[in-house]
């Protein structure tokens, strides 16, 4: 089981799966959901090493450095703590 917390809102969500769903459900707005609105974007604040890799849609947004999608990002496991 990995664990998002967003806001200060901690939620478990399980091993690599997209944390769209948990980030909606603390409030980050999502869109369009495929990578192309912009809507989602969140920032990392620890533990960016337990997301996946960007995907392609993440590379041409042009994110900071530690800024995701939420809408694409996918985490392995471990905590991943995060604001919007
Ligand atoms: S919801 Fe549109 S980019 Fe994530």
């Amino acid at each position: 089981m990995a664990i998002i917390v967003i806001d200060g809102e901690e939620m478990e969500v399980a091993d690599g799966s997209p944390i769209a769903d948990a980030c909606e459900d603390a409030g980050v707005p999502l869109g369009c959901r495929a990578g192309l609105c912009g809507s989602c974007v969140i920032t990392i604040e620890e533990g960016m090493e337990n997301l996946e890799d960007l995907t392609s849609e993440e590379e041409d947004m042009g994110l900071g450095e530690s800024q995701r999608l939420a809408c694409q990002a996918v985490i392995r496991s471990g905590k991943v703590i995060a604001s919007y």
